[in-house]
C-alpha cells in the first residue's frame, strides 16, 4: 500500500519535472522563433530601404562608394562630393547582402534613418560626418535588444544608448546594424540559439573568430567600414585576426564602458577594453580622434579626459621595439611565427632597432592568473546566466567544467594529472576562493604587472611586436582549445593596448610544416591546435603590437608603421 503511493507520487513528480521542462523548452523555442522572425523583418527593411532609394536615384552607383576607405568616404562626405544617403543605403543595401552569405547582422536599427535626416540637418559636421557604423550586440542602442546571445534577454529593449553609441551619433556617425556574438561573450567562436552561427567570409567551416565575430566578417565582407567592439581576452584581435581586418583594444578605461554588457558581471580581475576593427589603422585612428572628445568626457566623467595625442600618433622617429615569436606556452603556427619574424625584418630594415623580449612565465600567468581570476566565484556568475537557458553546443567543454562542485574538480584535475598536467591545472584553478584568497590574487596581478613593466624598462622599449593567434580555426575548435587566447589574453591583464594588423597569409610550406607541430605539451589541447588550423592555405595571419598602458597612440602609430610597410613590401614583390 505505501510501497504503491510512493511509486505514484514518484511517477507525478517526474512527469511534472518532465512536463515542466518541457514547457520551458516550448517557451524558449517560440522566445527564439519570434525574435528570428524578427531579425527577418529587419533584413526585410534594409532591403526595402535600400531598393526604394535606388529606385529614387536611378543613377546611383554603389561601387565606388563601396571601394572607398573610410578616410576617403569621411573626406568626401564633408566636402559634399558625396550624400549622407547615398553613403548610408550603399552600405545598408551590402551590409543585408552579406549577411545572407555569413550571418553576421541580428538588427537593423531602423532609427538609423532618422538620424541621418539629423545628421543631414546640423550645421557643424562631426568627425565621422555620414559615416555608418556598425555595433556589437553586446553595446545598447536604445530601443533595441543586447543579448549576449541569451534569450533571457530577448525583449528588453535598451532605454538608452552606450556612451560609445551617443558619442558616435555626436560626432555625426550613423550607428545602423548590430552584430552576432557567442552565447555569453566567453568565447571566440561566433555562435548562439537565437541567431546562429556566424561564418568566416573565406569559408563557411571556418569561424570568424569572436567574441566580436559579427563585426569581423561584416567588416571583412565590405558590409561596414567601421565596426566597435570589446574586448576582454581577444575579444576584438582574435576576430581582427582571423577575417584578415585590423582591431584595436583600447586601454581598458580610455573609453567608457557604460551600457556595454560584460562577459563576467562584477569580476575586477582582468580589464575588458572597447574599441574600433576597421580595414586599415588610419580608420582605427580616426574613430578613435572622434571618441575621445569633451562629449564622451562630459557623459562618463570616470573616463580621465585625454584628447587624442595627434603628435605621437604622426611622429616617424625610430622606434625601439621589443618581439617575441613565442610565449613558450602556446607554440605559434607556423604562419603566426612567420608573421613575426618577417616584420621584425621590415621594421629593422625601415631604421627601427629591434630586441628580443622574452614574456614572464606565461604557464604561471595563465592558470595561476588568468583562470583564476576570471573564475574565482567557482564559475558561479557565469553559470548564473545560462539558468532556464539551453545552451549552445559550442560551450560543451567549458560548460561541463564550470558545471562540476569544487570537489570532484579537485579529485578529477588529480586523477588527470598523469595524462594531462595542463588540463589539470585548469580545472584546479576554477575553483571557487575566498575573499582574502581573490585579494591575494589581485596582490599577485599587480606583481607581475609591475615586473613586466620593469622588463620593459629596462630594455628601453617603446613598443612590443608579438604574434596573433591565426590562422582562423574550424567551427567549433576554439571553445574545445580555449588556451588559444594566451597570446591575447595577457593584454587584458596587464591592460596594456594592444591591436592586430594583418601581414602575411599561409603558404603551402607552412601548411607542410604544421604536420610536424607538436606543440610544448603534447596533449589534447596541443593536437586540437592543429587539427583547428589545418588546410588554412591562404588564409590571412596578423601580428599583434603593444605598447604601454595610456600609449593608445603610439600603439596606432606602431601599427601604421607595420601596414605601411607590409603594404610597400607586397607592391614591390
Ligand atoms: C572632395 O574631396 C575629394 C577627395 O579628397 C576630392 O577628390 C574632391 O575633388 C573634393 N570635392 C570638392 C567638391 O571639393
Ligand atoms: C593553479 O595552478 C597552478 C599551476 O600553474 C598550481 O600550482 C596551483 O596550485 C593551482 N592553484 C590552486 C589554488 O589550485
Ligand atoms: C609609408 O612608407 C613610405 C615609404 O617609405 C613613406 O614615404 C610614408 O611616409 C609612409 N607612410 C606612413 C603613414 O608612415
Amino acid at each position: 500500500m505505501v510501497i504503491s503511493l510512493v511509486s505514484a507520487l514518484l511517477c507525478c513528480s517526474a512527469a511534472t519535472i518532465l512536463l515542466l521542462q518541457w514547457r520551458r523548452r516550448r517557451t524558449l523555442q517560440s522566445l527564439i522563433a519570434e525574435a528570428r522572425a524578427r531579425r527577418g523583418r529587419s533584413l526585410q527593411d534594409m532591403e526595402k530601404a535600400a531598393r526604394k532609394f535606388r529606385d529614387q536615384n536611378p543613377s546611383h552607383q554603389p561601387d565606388p562608394i563601396l571601394s572607398l576607405s573610410l578616410p576617403e568616404l569621411c573626406e568626401k562626405l564633408r566636402n559634399g562630393s558625396l550624400s549622407p544617403e547615398a553613403v548610408f543605403y550603399t552600405y545598408v543595401d551590402k551590409a543585408s547582402k552579406v549577411t545572407q552569405d555569413v550571418n553576421c547582422v541580428t538588427d537593423y536599427l531602423k532609427d538609423s534613418e532618422s538620424q541621418l535626416l539629423h545628421v543631414k540637418s546640423t550645421e557643424k559636421k562631426g568627425l565621422l560626418y555620414g559615416v555608418p557604423v556598425s555595433i556589437k550586440d553586446s553595446i545598447d542602442c536604445k530601443g533595441h535588444d543586447s543579448t549576449s546571445g541569451f534569450v533571457k534577454c530577448l525583449n528588453r529593449p535598451a532605454t538608452t544608448d552606450a556612451v560609445v553609441v551617443q558619442v558616435l551619433k555626436h560626432q555625426g556617425a550613423i550607428p545602423f546594424v548590430k552584430t552576432n556574438v557567442p552565447q555569453s561573450l566567453m568565447s571566440y567562436d561566433c555562435s548562439n540559439l537565437i541567431f546562429g552561427q556566424t561564418v568566416h567570409p573565406q569559408d563557411h567551416t571556418r569561424t570568424p573568430g569572436g567574441s566580436s565575430g559579427g563585426e569581423g566578417a561584416l567588416i571583412k565582407s565590405g558590409g561596414s567600414l567601421l565596426g566597435i567592439g570589446t574586448d576582454m581576452g581577444g575579444s576584438i584581435r582574435l576576430p581582427a585576426g582571423f577575417c584578415g581586418i585590423c582591431g584595436f583594444k583600447t586601454t581598458g578605461n580610455r573609453i567608457s564602458k557604460q551600457g556595454i554588457m560584460a562577459g563576467i558581471r562584477g569580476q575586477k580581475s582582468v580589464t575588458a577594453g572597447v574599441g574600433p576593427m576597421a580595414k586599415d589603422v588610419d580608420s582605427l585612428a580616426l574613430c578613435l580622434r572622434a571618441l575621445l572628445c569633451e562629449e564622451m568626457f562630459r557623459l562618463d566623467p570616470r573616463v580621465p579626459p585625454l584628447p587624442f595625442n595627434e603628435q605621437v600618433y604622426s611622429s616617424s622617429h625610430p622606434l625601439r621595439i621589443g618581439y617575441y615569436a613565442t610565449d613558450s606556452f602556446t607554440m605559434p603556427s607556423p604562419s603566426m611565427k612567420r608573421a613575426v619574424l618577417e616584420t621584425k625584418q621590415l621594421l629593422e630594415k625601415a631604421g627601427h632597432v629591434l630586441i628580443p623580449f622574452q614574456p614572464i612565465q606565461v604557464d604561471h600567468f595563465m592558470f595561476n592568473i588568468g583562470t583564476r581570476g576570471v573564475f574565482a566565484d567557482g564559475c558561479a556568475t557565469f553559470l548564473e546566466n545560462f539558468e532556464g537557458e539551453s545552451s549552445d553546443p559550442r560551450l560543451k567543454d567549458l560548460l561541463y567544467i564550470a558545471k562540476l562542485p569544487n570537489w570532484l574538480r579537485h579529485l578529477l584535475s588529480w586523477i588527470i594529472r598523469p595524462i594531462s598536467p595542463r588540463i589539470s591545472e585548469a580545472l584546479k584553478n576554477m575553483t571557487e576562493r575566498s575573499v582574502k584568497e581573490l585579494w591575494v590574487l589581485h596582490t599577485e596581478i599587480e606583481k607581475y604587472c609591475q615586473k613586466f613593466i620593469a622588463e620593459w624598462k629596462k630594455l628601453d622599449l617603446d613598443v612590443m611586436l608579438c604574434p596573433e593567434l591565426g590562422p582562423a580555426f574550424k567551427i567549433g575548435f576554439p571553445g574545445k582549445v580555449s588556451v588559444g587566447s594566451s597570446y591575447t589574453l595577457l593584454f587584458n591583464y596587464l591592460d596594456f593596448p594592444a591591436g592586430v594588423v594583418p601581414v602575411t597569409t599561409v603558404t603551402k610550406e607552412d601548411e607542410e610544416e604544421l604536420k610536424s607541430h607538436r606543440g610544448y605539451y603534447n596533449d589534447k589541447w596541443d593536437k586540437l591546435f592543429v587539427k583547428a588550423m589545418e588546410g588554412a592555405v591562404g588564409f590571412p595571419v596578423a601580428v599583434q603590437c603593444v605598447a604601454l598602458p595610456w600609449q593608445d597612440e603610439l600603439c596606432l602609430r606602431f601599427m601604421r608603421e607595420v601596414e605601411n610597410l607590409t603594404k610597400e613590401r607586397s607592391r614591390v614583390s
